[in-house]
């Protein structure tokens, strides 16, 4: 499939997640066979002011591309000049993405995220200034709408498609919904339906056959996958497979922590090792997650700080256990 014009080698994404898909998880995601990965959102305002931490996030390997950069902000201006200015000088950066999902209060109360939703106005300035000066296919992710009051997911998908843009991934809740309730796959449908544009489904893909499920459920052009595929990269190629009609293969507890220790190593060498292996544990406890006697190695591996420790607890687990 395309998105403007990036060939995609799969319809398979893995959704932008702040505080997960960074370089390291993108990598082995897109190892694990993602057709495209985003970065987590990047604050179009810290890339206009030159914060270096914002500027980290950006950090992009050949290797995982296609890739999309996902941004947030609710300043047309603001935004159509780091697009202008920034975003089109760099070769590594594939797709650009705007944010009109997070539902979290300190992005909704700058006007940023799922509080566009609110103002189909301001979103469509957003996008004509973005998509006037943008060398690169601009896309958006979206929710149904702000609450079960104001669900105007279509209205704003239609006004995307007018202005340009890419593709949609549509998360089928409200913002008040953040995260809790069940992602509602007829919404998805209804959008598909209703736009020309590349339609991309989203929410509540767990298992391999969610997925199937959700192409068929809404007749989709590709599904992103967020939270099923943390400590669990294997979802991709597992779908695929299904897709294929090839046999499903559940990884091995000794794929798991192998798995973990590289993301461990990959980790430390993106982010330095206090930061690294902090920023690991979260991800440890999800590949454990399901194993046997698994809480006291995840209590341990909470309390170590060095890379060399957190390994030699996953591999005794591995003799122990695997
Ligand atoms: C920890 C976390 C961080 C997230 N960060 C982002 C983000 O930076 N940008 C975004 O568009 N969505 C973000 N999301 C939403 C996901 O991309 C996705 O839309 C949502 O989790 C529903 O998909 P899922 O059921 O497959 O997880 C985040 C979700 C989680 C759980």
């Amino acid at each position: 499939m395309y998105i403007g014009s990036i060939e995609l080698k799969n319809n398979i994404i893995l959704a932008p997640m702040a505080g997960i898909t960074d370089l390291s998880f993108r990598t082995i995601c897109k190892e694990k066979g993602a057709g495209l990965v985003f970065t987590e959102m990047v604050s179009s305002k810290g890339l206009y002011y030159g914060d270096k931490a914002t500027n980290r996030l950006t950090k992009i390997d050949d290797w995982e591309r296609p890739i999309g950069i996902q941004i947030f902000g609710s300043d047309p201006k603001i935004m159509g000049y780091i697009v202008e200015k920034d975003l089109n000088q760099r070769d590594d950066i594939d797709i650009i993405d705007i944010n009109m999902g997070c539902p979290a209060p300190k992005i909704v109360k700058n006007q940023d995220g799922s509080a566009l939703m609110k103002n189909p106005k301001l979103v469509r300035e957003i996008l004509r200034s973005v998509i006037k000066v943008s060398q690169k296919p601009v896309t958006i992710k979206i929710r149904m709408g702000w609450d079960s009051n104001s669900i105007n997911g279509i209205d704003i998908a239609k006004i995307a498609e007018e202005e340009g843009v890419s593709a949609v991934t549509v998360h089928g809740r409200t913002r008040d919904m953040f995260y809790s309730g069940k992602a509602d796959w007829d919404f998805i449908a209804e959008v598909k339906e209703s736009v020309g544009i590349p339609v991309i489904g989203n929410g509540d893909i767990f298992e391999p056959e969610d997925g199937v499920a959700l192409f068929n459920h809404t007749n989709c052009d590709a599904i992103a996958i967020g939270r099923g595929s943390m400590g669990n990269p294997w979802i991709f190629e597992r779908i695929q497979n299904l897709l294929d009609g090839k046999e499903d293969r559940i990884p091995t507890t000794r794929e798991k922590i192998y798995m973990a220790i590289r993301h461990l190593n990959m980790a430390c060498d993106l982010n330095g090792e206090r930061v690294g292996v902090k920023e690991m544990r979260k991800h440890i406890a999800w590949y454990l997650k399901g194993m046997k006697n698994s809480n006291e190695i995840k209590n341990k591996i909470n309390t170590v700080e060095e890379r060399e420790e957190v390994e030699k607890l996953l591999m005794l687990y591995l003799e122990k256990e695997g």
